[in-house]
């Protein structure tokens, strides 16, 4: 394998506008100032100036005060997913409702806590109620009714579709009425290009069963692992108690929160029109090389695009041909809840320069054609 040139493999923010002289300042600050505290074990909520950031982050978007003292800081939004996951659980082989197409990380988590994961189809608004309905009332005749619904609704990975405010009240109204709780992992959240922005599940619906997770790897970076839960009673104490780690790095969060002093929005103002113009140049890109045999997504936010690629690829051959080339991109099984080898692939465009997105969509391009079975057009309907 040679060495990866054009990684659109890992969902990551620019790097370039990582703020290095800031996060120097603000770790210089919150060493001197917060030495004592640095000394302690932090708790298990954690760092209390950086739990108000985040429930300021939280009432700046969804324009609803979360109180500081319901979120918990985790370790990235992926430890979020583990200790919801495992807080919720019975018994192994649970049922747990999840986007047929998911993100990879927390497939692998409900499998290892051998959750029985019922797939759910995705249309461009995310979930489809339709089918969480039939899966519910399914699976409440055969007394088996999930333990939860776990769903990434805005920008979702993979498809990096938004889930419209009418579908989130009917899933709600589903929830409700089947007394299932609602994971909502959206991290993405602040990642956004154009289009309304959509409320959160939270924000909709003030049951005390609604878990929010949420992270600053998308927006900051994921080297910082610091992501939280937000929870209220006595669903929070229930997630604590699955907690042995005696709290999260309290020294990434004081930083943190030193560098958000001014708000959040700052800085995801200055990197989301960067991502914006990435997002299109990929775009422009699959369109000038493939658009008469694939199709795929325009997410208005998010770092991924979802390309539905012609059947009759060798799909173990492109991925070969693909990183002899010097390319990484992630295969539609990937991110299938039962790894159901789909003709589909994921772009990640946010951590790539312009120039490796201008030269690798073309050497894209060219893999995917070399490994087809024919030279015709292929008109998809949609990308589902
Ligand atoms: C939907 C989703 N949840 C969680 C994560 C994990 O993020 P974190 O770095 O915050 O743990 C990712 C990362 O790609 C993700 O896409």
């Amino acid at each position: 394998m040679s060495k990866i040139k054009y990684d659109f493999g890992s969902g990551r923010s620019d790097p370039a506008t990582f703020p290095v002289a800031a996060l120097q300042a603000a770790a210089t600050k919150v060493i001197e100032e917060q030495a004592e505290a640095l000394t302690q074990y932090p708790g298990n909520l954690g760092h209390e100036g950086m739990r108000i950031a985040m429930a300021e982050r939280e009432a700046d978007r969804e324009g609803l005060k979360i109180d500081p003292n319901h979120l918990l800081l985790t370790n990235g939004s992926m430890q979020g997913v583990t200790l919801t996951a495992e807080a919720l659980q019975d018994n192994p082989g649970d049922t747990v409702l999840v986007e047929e197409y998911c993100y990879p990380g927390t497939l692998s988590a409900y499998r290892s806590l051998k959750y029985d994961m019922v797939g759910i189809p995705l249309d461009e608004g995310g979930m489809c109620p339709d089918a969480v309905e039939a899966a519910l009332s399914r699976l409440d005749k055969e007394k088996r009714l999930p333990k939860f619904i776990y769903t990434i609704s805005t920008y979702q990975n993979p498809t990096g579709f938004v889930m419209p405010k009418a579908r989130r009240l009917q899933i709600i109204e589903l929830a409700k009425h089947y007394n299932v709780p609602i994971v909502e992992d959206n991290c993405y959240a602040d990642v956004h290009y154009d289009g309304p922005l959509e409320p959160a599940f939270y924000a909709l619906d003030d049951d005390p069963n609604q878990i929010y997770l949420c992270s600053l790897s998308k927006i900051l970076a994921p080297g910082l692992r610091l992501g939280y839960i937000y929870a209220r009673p006595p669903m929070l104490e229930k997630i604590m108690a699955r907690r042995h780690d005696a709290g999260s790095n309290y020294l990434a969060a004081a930083i943190a929160a030193e560098f958000y002093k001014e708000g959040i929005q700052a800085h995801a103002k200055a990197t989301n029109p960067i991502l914006k113009e990435k997002r299109d140049l990929t775009i422009a890109g699959l369109e000038s090389e493939l658009s008469d045999i694939c199709v795929w997504s325009e997410p208005v936010g998010g770092l991924f695009i979802w390309v539905r690629i012609p059947e009759d690829v060798d799909r173990k051959a492109l991925r070969d041909m693909a990183l002899g080339e010097g390319l990484n991109f992630l295969p539609g099984q990937s991110f299938h809840y039962q790894r159901k080898d789909v003709a589909y692939l994921r772009l990640a465009f946010g951590h790539l320069t312009f120039e490796q997105i201008s030269a690798g969509i073309p050497i894209l391009a060219k893999c995917i054609q070399s490994c087809r079975g024919s030279n015709e057009r292929r008109d998809f309907d949609s990308l589902f």
